[in-house]
């Protein structure tokens, strides 16, 4: 199980340290959320603050576009040193496109699906993407409560990435804690973003290490 830290829930004014903290305590990779107030209802941060995360940690980077037509930034998230670009498949009319010109800037391509969006379509860009964002929550904000009703979609999609011919990871992002990360990785998910659980705590560490022991913990179905 890996774990990827939302730095939307980390303190802006000491990000190194918060950072630090993440990447010491054994972070698979760090979440960055660019919210553009329109595709959500909240503005976040863009290019110059991905930039700044790359010159200060070696942590593969993802970045969750949560922007109408993302084919427009593409590469600049790339130059800013993005690992992953993912995007929504609302949020442009040629998710196809927008997939392939992602791989072709170098970075691994993620589609990612509101609560809402059924993952209808999905094996005609397979071959096209690394991995694969299931929202449990509407995006937008975090400390958000995790919807359970998007349990049987991420089992739905464990299903259609087990026959792929290349691996892709099933992440999930929204609402991820001591209690719904268990629940979230019995149903097949290898990726868990996390921001408030981790960032607000008291102790990030410590958080962030909970978390994933309680995902990794075989779990025994009927005692939950
Ligand atoms: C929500 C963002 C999430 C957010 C998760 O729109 O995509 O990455 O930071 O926050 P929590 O873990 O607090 O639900
Ligand atoms: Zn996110």
């Amino acid at each position: 199980m890996q774990i990827a830290p939302s730095l939307l829930a980390a303190d802006f004014a000491c990000l190194q340290r918060s950072i630090q903290c993440v990447e010491e305590a054994g972070a698979d990779r760090l979440h960055l959320d660019v919210m553009d107030g329109r595709f959500v209802p909240n503005i976040s941060v863009g290019i110059p603050v991905v930039e700044a995360v790359r010159r200060i940690t070696r942590l593969p980077l993802e970045v969750h576009l949560m922007i109408v037509e993302p084919e427009k930034y593409v590469e600049a998230f790339r130059r800013a040193g993005a690992d992953t670009i993912l995007v929504h498949a609302e949020a442009t009319f040629h998710l196809h496109r927008v997939l392939a010109q992602i791989r072709a800037s170098g970075a691994r391509a993620g589609v990612v699906y509101n609560p809402a969006t059924p993952l209808a379509g999905f094996e005609y860009v397979r071959h096209l993407v690394d991995q694969v964002l299931v929202m449990t929550v509407n995006p937008g904000f975090g400390g958000q409560s995790f919807l359970e009703e998007m349990l049987p979609k991420i089992r739905e999609c464990a299903r259609l990435l087990r026959d792929a011919p290349h691996p892709i990871d099933l992440e999930v992002d929204g609402g991820i804690d001591l209690r719904t990360a268990p629940m979230t990785a019995d149903a097949g998910a290898n990726v868990l973003v996390a921001g408030s659980s981790i960032f607000g705590s008291e102790d990030p560490a410590r958080a962030l290490r909970e978390l994933r022991r309680a995902a990794t913990r075989p779990s025994f179905p009927g005692l939950a």
